[in-house]
């Protein structure tokens, strides 16, 4: 069993919360994942670890409520418990001095973004950050990103706050303006990953992505994760989740991610009629 220690809202719907997890956070390292499951009724799910702390022996998460179980998660109090956490899973992102990286995070995806660029800073390399929301009210960790940057860009979808439009175009301007870049990491949508990998292909910009395709088992057993890669059969949990922008099939990543829509819908309404009945 696993205590959580903390909860916060940073946004409606955006949920950090911080557990008590020793042996994760001993190994952790930027870029890898768990796997938890609530209790013997719920189903396995992935979130990144954002942070650790080896000495209290805390891990941190970040998640967005989407559908039952991040909603059964954001539900959690500081004292009440996780049944199971599997982890550290995943390669962990490969971290060297490469230069100038750009770190460009979408939505939640800011969470999994801020390790990335927090050890890409300590390694030396010149980190341009940018971020991005639909809207301010749902932007988080600017303040964490800007600690950890050289330059923080931000954008808004619907101009609320900072540059108007998508972190694509923040990122082309960058480029416009003749930065040159080593690397770029993208994390967020699928959509937005497969349109900055289509951006920077051209330039010949080494481009990672982060991808979050349906896991189940995450031990490279079930095959649940499988995406493909230059054309290769990869699993997500095993072999990624990084992966070459350039070689990424999006398509097939966004048609497999809709599978259990059906489901996911039936599952959300069936745990909200419960909790509004007790
Ligand atoms: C390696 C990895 C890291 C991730 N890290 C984060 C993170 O740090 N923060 C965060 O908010 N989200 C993260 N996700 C996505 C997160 O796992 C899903 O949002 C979560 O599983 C949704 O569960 P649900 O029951 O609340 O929603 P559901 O209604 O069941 O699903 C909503 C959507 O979430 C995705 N999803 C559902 N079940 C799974 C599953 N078992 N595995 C993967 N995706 C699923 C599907 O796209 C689905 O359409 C990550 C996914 C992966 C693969
Ligand atoms: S989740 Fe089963 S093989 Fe990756």
């Amino acid at each position: 069993m696993y205590k959580v220690l903390e909860t916060t809202f940073l946004q409606e719907i955006i949920v950090r919360m911080v557990i008590e997890a020793p042996e994760i956070a001993r190994k952790r390292k930027a870029g890898q994942f768990v796997t938890l499951m609530i209790d013997d009724k719920g189903e396995r799910i992935p979130l990144t670890i954002v942070d650790s702390d080896s000495e209290k022996g805390t891990i941190t998460i970040i998640f967005q409520i989407v559908g039952k179980t991040t909603t059964h998660l954001a539900s959690l109090k500081k004292g009440n418990y996780i049944m199971h956490i599997l982890g550290p899973l995943g390669h962990p992102t490969e971290i060297e001095n490469f230069g100038t990286a750009a770190i460009v995070g979408g939505g939640v995806g800011i969470g999994v973004a801020y390790p990335i660029a927090a050890a890409l800073k300590k390694a030396g390399n010149k980190v341009i950050s940018i971020i991005g929301a639909r809207t301010k009210d749902i932007l988080i960790l600017e303040d964490e990103m800007k600690a950890v940057s050289d330059e923080l860009l931000v954008s808004t979808d619907d101009g609320s706050y900072g540059f108007c439009g998508f972190t694509s175009q923040v990122l082309q301007n960058v480029i416009d303006r003749g930065q040159k870049l080593d690397i770029v990491y993208a994390i967020g949508p699928v959509p937005m990953m497969r349109v900055l990998a289509n951006l920077t292909k051209p330039y010949g910009i080494k481009t990672i992505v982060s991808l979050n395709p349906i896991m189940v088992d995450a031990t490279g057993m079930c095959g649940a994760c499988r995406v493909s890669v230059g054309g290769k059969t990869k699993f997500g949990c095993v072999d990624g989740p990084e992966f070459d922008g350039h070689q990424v099939d999006f398509a097939l990543l966004m048609s497999r991610l809709r599978m259990y829509c059906d489901e996911e819908r039936q599952a959300v309404q069936h745990y909200r009629c419960e909790c509004d009945g007790k």
